[in-house]
């Protein structure tokens, strides 16, 4: 929770960044800023937007501009989401349900974590016109996935994104010496039966056999188009497309799990490649600016996710804070578009950027 000074003026999402580092506690600061072991990954995912320059395209009358597109069919205002985050009541009282109604308001698709502080029920109270994916951490009980899935489903979620890059936690350095685990509690994954919160280490393991074949298993037990969260190689992008899925999320979870992966957006290119137009492909991890959002899309995502700057938002100001960065990025990211040339996203294409020599 914070308290912002009566001159406040932040007009990027790195001021946001700033902002919440002044403000939160060490220990949540530690959780959301966290990378796992030397945080090389988490760094690069910034560094690599860098290292690519533009080519822009002038006298094209961007006079109109028009950011709007769609994934897996349904419209969104920008090419701009939000990435599944756990435990928004870290940084603001009513957590999630700020986060989804700030999502609804802009017009673009929030993917709710399986480590949401608030109950799914509540989420979708608050803001029953956004559109929304549910993010699933495959618990080892398959019966408890059902139950959450069909919960899901019935409760309007439109996709539902399974996340492979943590069968093990990742060795987050400053979350073990701040014994942070020990403090979290969250409402979804629990037995049914059970009532109140319970610490989450313990009731809410991953799995850690999950393996392709198993993917049948949940198409079986849902309609809801299955996308995969964590895919770097395209040997995995091949085994996506054929084990049907409907699309997948180019992501090393913001460099919280296995360091010293390629940036995200330096793996974006191969796993494009690799799935040859036939399913979605979209991208998180290091995305600050407008020129961020377009790099992304002309090497071939569809949409980008935004991890991070959207707690920095909320921790800023909750539901208005979400609102603010996501307002700075769609209009960096308009800019970004009419300085290059494009005036629909169909007209972002590689020819735009160039790998640096940096
Ligand atoms: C995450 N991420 C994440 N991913 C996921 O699939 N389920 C989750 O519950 C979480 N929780 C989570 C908490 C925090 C504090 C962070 C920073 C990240 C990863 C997230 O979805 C995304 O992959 C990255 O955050 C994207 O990178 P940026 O935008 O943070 O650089």
């Amino acid at each position: 929770m914070l308290e912002s000074g009566p001159e406040m003026s932040l007009v990027c999402l790195t001021d946001f960044q700033a902002h919440a580092r002044e403000h939160l506690s060490k220990s949540t600061r530690d959780f959301i800023e966290g990378g796992a072991d030397d945080s090389v990954t988490r760094d690069d995912n910034i560094a690599a937007f860098q290292r690519i320059r533009l080519r822009p395209r002038y006298l094209r009358d961007v006079s109109e501009v028009d950011t709007r597109t769609t994934i897996q069919g349904e419209e969104i205002s920008a090419p701009i989401c939000i990435a599944p985050t756990g435990f928004h009541c870290l940084v603001w009282p009513d957590g999630e349900m700020s986060t989804a109604r700030a999502a609804q308001a802009a017009g673009i698709c929030y993917i709710t974590s399986t480590f949401a502080s608030c109950s799914l029920e509540d989420i979708v109270i608050a803001a029953p016109e956004g559109l929304r994916w549910f993010q699933l951490y495959v618990h080892p009980d398959l019966q408890l996935n059902k139950q959450l899935i069909q919960r899901v489903e019935s409760l309007g979620f439109k996709a539902l994104v399974i996340t492979l890059d943590a069968p093990v936690c990742g060795n987050r350095r400053h979350d073990i010496r701040n014994q942070l685990r020990r403090n979290l509690t969250l409402t979804d994954l629990q037995s049914p039966k059970k009532g109140n919160s319970i610490p989450y280490f313990q009731m809410t393991p991953i799995s850690t056999s999950l393996c392709w074949n198993d993917l049948s298993w949940f198409q079986s037990i849902t309609r809801l188009p299955i996308i995969l969260k964590g895919i770097l190689t395209k040997e995995d992008a091949e085994l996506a497309v054929k084990h049907n899925v409907q699309g997948i999320i180019v992501s090393n979870h913001g460099g919280r799990q296995l360091d010293e992966v390629l940036a995200s957006i330096d793996a974006l290119t191969e796993v494009v490649a690799a799935v040859k137009g036939k399913i979605e492909v979209y991208l998180d991890g290091g995305v600050r600016t407008g020129n961020d959002v377009l790099k992304a899309l002309a090497l071939g995502a569809r949409c980008i996710f935004l991890g991070r700057p959207i707690l920095w938002g909320l921790a800023y100001k909750g539901e208005h804070g979400v609102k603010e960065v996501l307002n700075i990025l769609t209009n960096e990211f308009h800019t970004s578009m009419a300085l290059t040339g494009c005036r629909s996203v169909a007209e972002i294409n590689r020819n735009l950027i160039q790998f640096s020599r940096l």
